[in-house]
């Protein structure tokens, strides 16, 4: 079965109670069970991984080169500054699609930069938790156009 991995960064373990007039009211399991139920109309498997620490999706990263066919991530505020998270990703031959809750370039001006940017196919942004969905949408179309 053709796996797709979802890398989720710092704090999005506490998605439903952390600032949910930005993040909204539904917790990371949630969207990664809806994530899950679109990847399986698509015939694809997913795999999920949530870490606060930069290593731990580096890790994940180089696990899935040559096993994963494509990579969704929201690195959360990792986006903004983790240059090693990003060399990583460059090493993946699959597609990446960069995914946010919320829309980055609307808010602060220290989420304007996104180091994850120069290395994605694409980019989901603002559309809070309906962006997962989207993005496993966007993962299959890429792979069927492959
Ligand atoms: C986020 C946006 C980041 O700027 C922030 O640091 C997060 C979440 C989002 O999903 O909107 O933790 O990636």
């Amino acid at each position: 079965m053709t796996t797709v991995l979802l890398l989720s960064g710092p704090n999005l373990n506490l998605l439903g109670e952390r600032e949910p007039d930005i993040y909204g009211t539904a917790t990371l399991e949630e969207h990664v069970e809806a994530a899950r139920k679109e990847a399986e109309r698509f015939g694809l498997e997913l795999e999920h991984l949530q870490s606060n620490a930069e290593a731990d999706l580096v890790d994940a990263v180089q696990r899935a080169r040559g096993r994963c066919a494509a990579i969704i991530v929201n690195a959360a505020a990792l986006t903004h500054y983790a240059w090693s998270l990003s060399d990583a990703l460059g090493t993946f031959e699959g597609p990446v699609i960069e995914l946010h809750l919320s829309n980055p370039n609307g808010r602060e001006a220290w989420r304007h930069t996104s180091v994850v940017a120069p290395v994605a196919d694409g980019l989901i942004a603002g559309l809070g938790g309906h962006g997962y969905v989207l993005a496993v949408g966007a993962v299959a179309r890429l792979l069927e156009g492959k």
